[in-house]
């Protein structure tokens, strides 16, 4: 089955409900959360099952949209996406807000048009600035693994003492050349605990801070879903992007580093 989404040929591969998704993404606000904006599939078919990402803007302060083509992306992957600021807003977030998304989208899983949210499977994430509050907000529990975007402790002091608490599987995604994150994100992943599962790449175009701020390079984009894909809907395909450098250079990244990803081990969500 192929769908034309954003100028891109893509297609499902097929053998569990997920290549029913119509590969189209939206987003919304809703009351219960207020600030934030929310990416979710068009439309989700009846025993798809879908993850959370919640997501910390850019400076703290980026609107909801900024990267929406981007997280249009992910979220047509099956993930509900929720960014913590408002559409239009340009407020200054913090690391309550990436909590506040992960209560409201376990309040609201299993009813109505959230009927389908998976609320055991949740990722935190972020940009810069919106990056080191998932770091901080990743000590809840509930998020299962860490995604941080062109982001790191500007502060080499500071590095240690934040990195060496993390304790789930954590991924580095840096944009070379030009982006102020490049050496902060690689001190980061190398005060990682030993034994916790962490990958880090770097954007061979020198996309610099994260593909200009636009998040549009496909590069940027295939390795954000095949985080989600393989982290929380455990689609044991999509590991191989980290686990084999070949798929991840071919999908133009470079300075790829990984530790312990065979530790990591997530049941398929579609049984
Ligand atoms: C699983 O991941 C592979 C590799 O990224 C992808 O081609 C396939 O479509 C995914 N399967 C589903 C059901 O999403
Ligand atoms: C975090 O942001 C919220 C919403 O803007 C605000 O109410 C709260 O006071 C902030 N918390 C801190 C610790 O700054």
């Amino acid at each position: 089955m192929h769908y034309t989404v954003f100028g891109f040929l893509v297609s499902w591969g097929t053998g569990s409900l997920a290549h029913l998704l119509p590969r189209q993404a939206g987003y919304f606000t809703e009351s219960g959360l207020p600030g934030q904006t929310i990416f979710l599939p068009t439309t989700i078919p009846a025993g798809v099952k879908i993850p959370v990402v919640v997501w910390g803007v850019g400076g703290c302060s980026d609107s909801g949209t900024s990267i929406a083509e981007f997280h249009n992306e992910i979220a047509s992957h099956g993930i509900m996406v929720i960014v913590n600021n408002g559409p239009t807003s340009r407020s200054q977030t913090n690391a309550t807000s990436l909590i506040a998304a992960a209560d409201w989208a376990q309040k609201v899983a299993g009813q109505g048009k959230y009927a389908s949210i998976d609320k055991t499977r949740i990722a935190v994430s972020g940009w810069s600035c919106g990056g080191l509050l998932a770091y901080t907000a990743s000590r809840d529990p509930r998020f299962s693994t860490i995604g941080i975007f062109s982001s790191g402790q500007l502060d080499a002091s500071q590095s240690v003492p934040v990195v060496s608490k993390i304790t789930k599987p954590i991924f580095y995604f840096l944009g070379g050349n030009g982006d102020p994150a490049q050496a902060p994100g690689t001190r980061d992943y190398s005060n990682l605990p030993k034994a916790l599962p962490a990958w880090i790449g770097t954007d061979n175009k020198g996309h610099g801070h994260a593909a200009s701020g636009t998040f549009t390079a496909p590069s940027i984009k295939a390795a954000a879903v095949h985080w989600v894909d393989w982290l929380l809907r455990g689609n044991a395909s999509a590991a191989t992007f980290f686990t084999n450098n070949a798929e991840a250079t071919a999908a133009g990244w470079m300075g790829i580093s990984s530790q312990n990803l065979d530790k990591i081990n997530v049941a398929p969500i579609d049984g």
